[in-house]
């Protein structure tokens, strides 16, 4: 009987606020912890504190903590279990870990996962960073990353998807699935803007027009939560003015109540406290019972929830439900992780699961699907069987910190293949590699250069491993140059004037402006940071034995005053032209980018022909279909990826100059054709209004099929009548995104 008052009593409690973030209704397990906790030790539970932040073992035997996170290694977590396992209630902890592309065996960044263009990539590696994290003990990653980034100047470029909202989407979507299949959940970063923090400078704020934030930034985060993503985390900014960590319109109006999404929010590392530094509030109390109303449920290291709130719900400024209410979520989420009902744990197991070989032939494989050839002047790669002598040039070469990439969670760089050691083992017999440095990894003196370079002229070949060092991105790492660091371009200038082909292997967590590398470099591979096994993938590829299929899913600028350069910009009325100086264009830099977005070559090259329009007019149920033959119009297997674009030519607002809408790979033999189809549901075509409405106007759209951001026109359509959701919020319609089938062998 008293238990069922209790009950009654916190739902009704939790009945008001709940109907505003749309809370599924709490289990029967929930409620029984609910009535039964005191309040120290509901707060713990909105408690997430860090290893060498404030993190203390005498609260989490007290049950006064809900999560740890940056505890890495099994036998750390096997203490803090048993600790855990001494307080009243025995609620299971978070060990939370940033996962980002990996445990103990580290795959490409989630950037170079998305040039693969193929969500698959994605989803296997986080499968096994996630197997690798569960056997150390961790129950969750933080990560995905869905900030659209379309300025590379900020460092946390390398973390996302890049600059395409539909591409990013489907990026953050896959590792949801791929952390969930290998057993640990996920975390949704950073809600929402992040990647638009102005001039690219990490931690500053952001401003975006509420269309730009609903066609752009928020479809790759809404993405992430329809494939179920278990937590979400705020971010450090101020997005139009509000600290994201005390946005009730983000937190609650859009994640919960649009979006439906059911787990909790935690905030970033010390960003509650931080909303009083950005002005928003008069010291932490206030900081608090902002977060917290806002509908941020746990407090990430910033050891303000642990003193305020308790205060706070004393003297009445805060009601008690509000607490429930964020105690309530953190509880469900972790009886939707199973961790009520986990079997004990067993740090000694975790030894045969990390670096297990076929997670380590996993990474090799996988890596290689992100390389992209940006250029390949007479076919220089793959590197000829004929070729007697290698000179490897550069530090990064040499360099496991490098190969690994920043956020190597617990990888052991020694355990890292190089490209030097990639080279070394895959160089056929009678091939000779000889190594020299010519600078550090940043290249800043260029006192070796003349001995490198000497010795350079000596081989048949030189492969120069350039770019970034790791520690040049990642967070905290803007720049605000994004030329290749400190002496390199000098270095690949002094290499090239010995005569030899110079094949530039170009380590990298953002575009690079490579003007002035083009001319030098007779072959540039994009290959990242490529991870634990990366050098024998690299090596695999510069040798021909995996053909380079990435592409570009960030444009690359000539120039960094270009920034920011997406392909996908609106329209000018005065497009860029040379000889017009009132037009849309740089005295000082030639038009457009480097390199587009969707630009990769590989080791053949393919035809696009007969391209197809199947119906020329379209209702609002209809598709979008085209069709095209493929063909391999070269002497090696290589695989393509088709690309269509669309633009709303007329519309009550500007619309980009193109838009990603479908693409897909496919392998092709030598000689080999076949025909695809590519479709897109007329209902992704539209676009936001000011008031969170979302229309597909009627009228033409031209469609544009090829290769990249540069593709030909091929047509158009018009739709007629248009589609018209309420101002409700985002349509699902818009998520929707196109795809591709191959059909069979054209004749
Ligand atoms: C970062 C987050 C990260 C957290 C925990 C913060 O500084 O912004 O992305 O998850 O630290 O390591």
């Amino acid at each position: 009987m008293r238990i069922t008052i209790f009950f009654a009593a916190i739902a009704s409690l939790l009945a008001p606020i709940a109907t505003a973030g749309a809370d599924p209704a709490p289990s029967e397990r929930v409620r029984r912890l609910l009535a039964e906790m005191t309040l120290e030790e509901k707060i713990g539970q909105l408690d997430m504190p860090s290893h060498g932040g404030h993190y203390d073992p005498a609260r989490v035997a007290a049950g006064r903590t809900g999560g740890v996170l940056n505890f890495g290694s099994p036998q750390e977590i096997a203490e803090i279990r048993a600790l855990n396992a001494q307080s009243r209630l025995k609620i299971p902890l978070i060990f939370g870990l940033d996962v980002i592309h990996g445990y103990r065996t580290l795959f490409p960044m989630p950037l170079a996962e998305a040039a693969s263009f193929d969500p698959a990539v994605a989803e296997q590696s986080t499968h096994w960073a996630a197997v690798e994290s569960r056997a150390a003990g961790l129950n969750l990653t933080f990560s995905p990353v869905a900030d659209l980034a379309r300025d590379p100047r900020w460092g946390r470029i390398v973390e996302g998807g890049g600059e395409d909202p539909m591409l990013a989407g489907l990026f953050a979507a896959a590792r949801v699935r791929g952390f969930h299949s290998g057993g640990i959940g996920a975390t949704l970063k950073h809600f929402a803007g992040y990647g638009a923090v102005e001039g690219g400078r990490d931690y500053a704020p952001a401003d975006i027009s509420e269309g730009t934030l609903r066609d752009r930034y928020l479809p790759p985060y809404r993405m992430a939560v329809e494939a179920g993503v278990d937590v979400v985390m705020t971010s450090y900014i101020s997005l139009n003015g509000t600290p994201t960590t005390a946005s009730r319109r983000l937190m609650s109006d859009i994640l919960r109540g649009e979006w439906g999404f059911p787990g909790y929010v935690v905030s970033d590392m010390n960003a509650i406290p931080e909303i009083a530094l950005l002005g928003v509030a008069d010291g932490n109390g206030e900081a608090a019972k902002l977060a917290l109303e806002a509908g941020v449920d746990q407090d990430m290291d910033g050891e303000v929830y642990i003193a305020e709130l308790a205060g706070l719900v004393r003297d009445g400024s805060l009601p008690e439900a509000a607490l429930d209410r964020a105690v309530a979520r953190v509880l469900a989420t972790k009886e939707r992780l199973g961790l009520f009902d986990e079997k004990p744990f067993d740090p000694a197991a975790a030894a045969a699961v990390l670096g297990r070989a076929d997670i380590r032939a996993a990474s090799r494989a996988l890596a290689a699907e992100t390389f992209v050839l940006l250029q390949n002047k007479d076919d220089v790669l793959p590197i000829r069987p004929e070729t007697r002598s290698i000179a490897v040039v550069g530090a990064l070469a040499a360099s496991q910190a490098d190969t690994l990439g920043n956020n190597a969670a617990r990888a052991v760089p020694a355990e890292t293949v190089t490209v030097l050691d990639g080279l070394r083992a895959r160089a056929p017999a009678g091939t000779r590699i000889d190594f020299v440095e010519g600078c550090d990894t940043a290249c800043t003196s260029d006192s070796n250069f003349q001995a490198a370079a000497a010795k350079a002229a000596e081989a048949d070949l030189i492969v120069a491993v350039l770019g970034e060092p790791q520690d040049h991105s990642g967070e905290g790492a803007s720049r605000a140059s994004l030329e290749l660091p400190g002496r390199q371009t000098d270095l690949l200038r002094r290499l090239a004037a010995t005569g030899r082909p110079v094949v530039v292997v170009l380590l990298a967590g953002r575009p690079l402006a490579l003007s002035e590398a083009v001319d030098p470099a007779a072959a540039i591979l994009l290959v990242w940071y490529p991870g634990s096994e990366g050098g024998h993938a690299v090596a695999e590829t510069l040798f021909g034995d995996r053909d380079p299929a990435g592409r570009l899913p960030v444009t690359f600028p000539r120039h960094v005053g270009q920034v920011p350069i997406t392909y996908d910009a609106l329209p000018t009325a005065r497009p860029g032209k040379v000889e017009d100086r009132y037009t849309s264009r740089y005295l000082d830099v030639a038009l457009g980018p480097l390199f587009p977005f969707g630009h990769g070559l590989g080791y053949t090259h393919f035809t696009q022909s007969d391209a197809r329009i199947a119906a020329r007019r379209l209702g609002p149920d209809d598709r979008l279909t085209v069709s095209v033959t493929v063909a391999n119009a070269g002497t090696r297997p290589g695989r393509e990826v088709v690309q269509l674009y669309v633009r709303d030519v007329v519309a009550s607002r500007a619309r980009p100059v193109r838009e990603l809408k479908a693409f897909g790979k496919l392998l092709l033999e030598p000689g080999e054709a076949r025909e695809v189809v590519l479709s897109v549901p007329v209902r992704s075509l539209g676009f936001h209004r000011d008031d969170g409405s979302y229309v597909v106007e009627p009228g033409r759209f031209d469609v544009y099929l090829g290769s990249s951001a540069a593709a030909p026109l091929i047509g158009s359509v018009v739709v007629s009548p248009g589609y018209e959701a309420p101002p409700a919020g985002l349509s699902a319609e818009r998520f929707e995104a196109g795809h591709m089938t191959v059909i069979g062998k054209s004749p």
